[in-house]
Formats: structure tokens, sequence, C-alpha cells
């Protein structure tokens, strides 16, 4: 089979080097990829954006198999485009990725189906918003634009002030640009977040194994909101009796409501997860793999990813024994200094090569580039992601940041707490 992988992310790579396991690929592609995805795919210089320029590339090499890794292109409608072409695509249609490109739908969708979420209202309007703050709101409360804002449209407001001062943010300055049309203005919640990914093909659901996310920059859960700063999985904090409740009223329940909605959903959904002392709530979902917690569950994962993927497209998962090694992976993202604000980029990256040959241990490519000298450089605020296999997750967390120290560029910042909380267990 020949693949093509859409998107550039360190979730790219991690998608790559599972579809490469498979013993059914002899080719991948990836668009646009980075300089670690090079090394066991070919790069395309085609944006994850340019359809056009996709779907004529896929019939041209006469691709078997795409796979949108990236959340922009879902949204927008890629998968539909490329089946009108009759290439076979994996990922949620347009009208299903709205799951993730809408919170307001997606809200909409969980009180209308009864799918345990937290209390919200829904503004078009800025001063309907501020009069409803004014009047009624109890503090803290979440602030969210609707549509996607890369993981940052979300604010958490103390007081009257800062909600005002978010409303303006959202609505009236348009930080996050048309995804502040709408707004979500919803109940503060508070406990531990756990990432649950799952495959599915329209009707049928099986879920990956758990992850948890690190999304503040700075140790101790400190600093601003980051596409995530590294993870671990599974999480300890997700028992068995947690497992139940979502299954009886969260997983199954949401894939019924969308196909319900006449919008059947095939690929990953991501649930964003808050195990709150009255239960599991939905804090968000997700149409796409995580990243970075592809990078800690996908290495994990026993079946041929190609074999999953088709099942998902196919309506056929209900066929397929999804099953995870009984270990546990943490990984421990290399930034670049001042990431998620501002930072500088295009400093050689050394030591990779110490990742040869060892099965264990992953380095993730996410902000890297190939420069004129064929250096590897640094091209993101998030770099690498460092991840480490072991037998439990003490282990894996201790090789994770023992590889960490292995590679080196110039303003190289790292967390070092991530998965400090499983010493609670
Ligand atoms: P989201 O993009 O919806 O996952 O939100 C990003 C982050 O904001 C989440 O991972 C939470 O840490 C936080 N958050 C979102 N919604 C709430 C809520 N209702 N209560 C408390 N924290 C929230
Ligand atoms: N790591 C969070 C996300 O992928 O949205």
């Amino acid at each position: 089979m020949k693949i093509l992988i859409v998107g550039s992310g360190g979730r790219e790579h991690a998608i790559a080097v599972s579809a490469a396991k498979s013993s059914r690929v002899q080719k991948i592609y990836c668009a646009p990829g980075n300089a670690g995805i090079g090394m066991i795919a070919e790069c395309v210089p085609i944006g994850a954006m340019e359809f056009e320029k996709l779907v004529a590339f896929a019939k041209e090499k006469e691709i078997n198999l795409v796979i949108v890794g990236m959340d922009d292109p879902l949204v927008g409608g890629l998968v539909d485009e490329l089946e009108a072409a009759g290439i076979p695509a994996f990922g949620p249609k347009k009208n299903a990725a709205i799951l993730e490109g809408s919170k307001a739908f997606s809200k909409d969708l969980m009180k209308k189906y009864g799918i345990p979420t937290a209390a919200y209202e829904t503004f078009e309007d800025a001063r309907a918003a501020e009069e409803y703050l004014k009047d009624q709101a109890a503090f803290p409360i979440v602030l969210k634009a609707d549509g996607l804002a890369l993981g940052k449209g979300v604010l958490i407001c103390n007081t009257l002030e800062e909600a005002l001062a978010g409303v303006k943010e959202i609505m009236e300055d348009k930080k996050f640009g048309s995804a502040g049309n709408r707004m979500v203005v919803e109940e503060f919640l508070t406990g531990r977040e756990v990432s649950v990914l799952s495959f599915v093909d329209g009707k049928t659901i099986k879920i990956m194994s758990s992850a948890q996310d690190h999304k503040r920059a700075k140790d101790g859960d400190q600093g601003l909101n980051t596409g995530g700063m590294g993870n671990f999985s599974p999480s300890p904090f997700y028992t068995d009796e947690i497992d139940a409740f979502c299954k009886k009223y969260i997983y199954q329940a949401t894939v019924d409501a969308m196909a319900a909605e006449g919008r059947p959903f095939h690929g990953v959904i991501f649930f964003g997860l808050i195990l709150t002392e009255k239960g599991p709530r939905v804090l968000e979902y997700n149409a796409r793999f995580g990243d970075p917690e592809a990078q800690v569950v996908l290495p994990r994962m026993k079946n041929d990813l190609i074999d999953v993927c088709e099942a998902c497209i196919n309506g056929t998962l209900d066929q397929i024994d999804l099953k995870f090694e009984d270990n546990a992976a943490v990984c421990v993202v290399l930034a670049s200094d001042g990431y998620p604000v501002s930072y500088e980029k295009g400093f050689e990256i050394t030591g990779l090569e110490k990742f040869e040959g060892k099965e264990d241990y992953f380095c993730f490519h996410a902000g890297t580039k190939k420069d004129e000298q064929g250096r590897i450089v640094t091209n993101g605020g998030r770099v690498l992601g460092i991840t480490a296999l072991g037998e439990d997750l003490k282990t894996a967390r201790r090789k994770a940041y023992e590889a960490a120290d292995w590679v080196d560029f110039a303003n190289k910042y790292m967390r070092h707490d991530i998965g400090k909380s499983i010493d609670l267990c």
C-alpha cells in the first residue's frame, strides 16, 4: 500500500512510525512533514489546507489510504474532497468533524443526548454575554471561543472584570479570529483531567489506552496553556469504575448521537474528560489523535494501524480486537524557550543518532527541518517529543528524562515534572 499522512507535527511522526510497522505498507508520503518524518517517509511540500493539491497528488501517486492527522483540514472538509475523488481517507467528514470544530455544537449535542458535561450558555452577541455574566454568573467561570483556536481559545476567569475583558478579547477584538463569532460560557469544574482516545466506524467505538496531558508551559502547572508539554499513558487515575461510567454514559452515547443527527463519525474521537467529585464530565471533544497523546498511545498499540484505519472507514471495527501492551509510556516535549509566546528557531539539533536501534525510545519530531547544509534544525515551538516505554510509569518516566538529555539545541526547554503525579499512586 501507498499511504499519505497529512500534517507536520509529533503526532504525524508517531502515526508514520506506526504505519511503517505495517507489513502492508510499501511507501509513506507525508504532506508537508518534518525532518524526522523525512527519515521514514517522503515529505512533499504541500500544505495541509491545500486541498486541491493534496487530492491531485493522491490521485497521481495512486494512494491507497490518506490519514489526516490535523484538526484544521478535517474541520475544513478534506476527507469529503478525498472521498469524492475516490481516495479512501481516515478521519471524519466535515459534518462530523464539527464535533471539534464548534464548541457550541458539541455542547448542544451533549445537552440533547444527556451526555455529562459542564452547564453552559451560548452567545452570539457580546452585550448579551456581558449582561449574563453581570447578572448571574458564579466565579470562576470559563469562556470558550466557539471555533478552532490552536487550543488557546479557553479563558478561565476568576472575577467579573476578567470575564468582561475576556468577552472583549474573544468577541470584539477577535483575538482568535472568526472562532470568536460565537462563545460558550461554561461552569468551572475541578478535578483531574484524562485524555481518552478512541477509534470509531460510524456505529462501533473502541477505546484506546488512557493518557494524561500536561498543558501548562511551566513546572507545577504554572504558566500559559500550550499544545501539550508532555504526557503519560496509561493514566492510573482512570480506574475501572470511571471506565465503566464513561462506557455507560459517554462513549457509545456520543457515537449514537452523531449517527442520530445524520453525522456518522468515522475516525478518532478524543474525549477530554475531567474527573469531578460527581463523576466524569466531558470538557471537550477532538476529532483526531491528540498531540502529544499519539506519541504515548500509538507506541503501545499492538494492532496494525492500517487495519484499524480501514475498519473505521468500512464500518467493520466490531471485528477488530484492539489491544495495548501491558506497559507504560512517558513523553517529554523538548520546546524552544519562550514557547508558546515567542521563540527563536534555526538552531542545530545534536545527539539524534543516539536513538537509533533503541526499541524502547522514540524521538518524535515536531518543529524541525533540514537546512541548506543538511543539518537538522529547530523550526517551531515544540521541537521534539521524547518518548520512552517501560514496564511501569516510573520506569518509563526515568527513561524518558534520561533520553531527553541525549539531544541538545540552543534554547532547549522542557518541564521537569511530567508524570510526577504518578508518585501519588
Ligand atoms: P478545552 O480546549 O475545552 O479542553 O480547554 C482547555 C483547558 O481548559 C482544559 O484542558 C481544562 O484544563 C480547561 N477547562 C476547559 N473547560 C473547563 C471547565 N469547564 N472547567 C475547568 N477547566 C476547564
Ligand atoms: N494534547 C491536546 C490536544 O491534542 O488537543
